[in-house]
């Protein structure tokens, strides 16, 4: 299907630009997080404690499966950790147009404080998300169609640079 993909890091502002640009372009918008925590009516934080990582990263993995085969286009927010998890890689590709907004360790640093992700919590937060961000960058630049850098300009040029981005990526 050719959904609208947003990836990116914790922070970025995945949840944010994908309701805005949904709006913009008047198809629905759903987030992946949002969808599991839903169908178990607990958070992820809840569903990681109780039944573990593993268990929440085959539901991701179920959930854009479905995604794939859906018929009606949607702007879609994936979580950060889905395209580094490479039983998801061979269906990024299948989902749509994938935009990376791009965060760098300054901005995610600031606007990740005091989060309780599990991957990312307790004292030593900062080593955390720089050895996460490290990681998954060039793996998010990689599956990118487009990409974008986010928490540097307003947020209505950004949405403006994204919708001209895909314009001219379609016309390719
Ligand atoms: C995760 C990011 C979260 C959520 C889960 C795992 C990760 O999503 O899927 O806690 O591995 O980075 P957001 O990117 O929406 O915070």
């Amino acid at each position: 299907m050719n959904h609208i993909i947003i990836i990116g890091f914790m922070g970025s502002g995945k949840t944010r630009v994908g309701k805005r640009l949904a709006k913009d372009l008047e198809l629905p918008f759903i987030d992946v997080d949002r969808l599991i925590t839903k169908q178990f009516n607990m958070s992820v934080k809840e569903i990681f404690e109780r039944f573990g990582e593993p268990f929440y990263r085959a539901l991701e993995t179920l959930t854009i499966k479905n995604l794939i085969e859906d018929k009606e286009r949607k702007v879609i927010s994936l979580g950060a950790g889905l395209p580094a998890q490479e039983q998801n890689q061979q269906y990024l590709k299948q989902l749509g147009t994938i935009i990376y907004l791009k965060g760098s360790f300054a901005v995610l640093k600031k606007r990740l404080e005091g989060s309780n992700n599990p991957l990312i919590d307790g004292e030593d937060q900062e080593d955390k998300i720089k050895k996460l961000l490290k990681q998954r960058d060039p793996i998010y630049a990689k599956f990118a169609d487009i990409q974008v850098v986010t928490g540097v300009k307003p947020f209505e040029d950004l949405i403006e640079e994204i919708k001209e981005k895909l314009e001219e990526y379609t016309k390719k």
